[in-house]
């Protein structure tokens, strides 16, 4: 959700999925629909096509990648295509220590029913140190730095007032 989803994107209207609610206004309102060609164009340089646009993305200059990439997403987003049937989110790059706290087979954890290792207690704070208790009765010590608060009101976040402690 940092972008939109591209499932589904070729003959669609730019700026017009109801599950993004940040499209800018200059995409919103550029009339383009996706195909072929102007894939083309917003790939090679998102800015020159839609000025004011706000994808954090300088386009690829090379045709050969920019080809390679337009007949992979070309497939790839086809309805009931590869995305929908399989869509695993990556693992994090972080390993180690809270790399038991995922469901495992590297999808994100469904958050309304939370192991004992991942439901958050308490959290006490003292000089540069957060101590994170969860139900298994364990606490971690984590540098204010590497703890990160986000919500997330989708199916998959957690219950009102039951916070997760999960690994980036
Ligand atoms: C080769 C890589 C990329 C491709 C093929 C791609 C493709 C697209 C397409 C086709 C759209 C328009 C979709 C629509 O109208 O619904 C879009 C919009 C967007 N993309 Fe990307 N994108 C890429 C890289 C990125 C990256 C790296 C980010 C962010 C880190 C990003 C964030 C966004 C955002 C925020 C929008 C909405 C822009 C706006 O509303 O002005 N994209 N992208």
């Amino acid at each position: 959700m940092t972008g939109p989803s591209l499932a589904g994107v070729w003959g669609r209207k730019a700026g017009s999925l109801q599950s993004l609610e940040r499209y800018s206004d200059a995409l919103k309102s550029s009339g383009i629909i996706w195909d072929d060609r102007s894939l083309d164009a917003w790939l090679t340089d998102p800015d020159r096509m839609v000025p004011g646009n706000e994808m954090p993305f300088n386009g690829i200059k090379d045709g050969r990648a920019r080809a390679d990439l337009l007949a992979f997403l070309k497939e790839a987003t086809k309805p009931g295509g590869p995305t929908q049937r399989n869509a695993q989110a990556p693992m994090g790059s972080m390993g180690g220590m809270m790399g038991g706290m995922m469901g495992g087979g590297g999808r994100d954890p469904n958050l309304k029913s939370l192991d004992p290792n991942m439901q958050v207690k308490a959290i006490t704070y003292c000089h540069d140190t957060y101590r994170v208790t969860t139900a298994d009765g364990k606490t971690r010590a984590f540098w204010e730095r590497n703890l990160r608060m986000k919500t997330d009101s989708g199916k998959d976040g957690p219950q009102s007032g039951a916070p997760a402690l999960v690994r980036e």
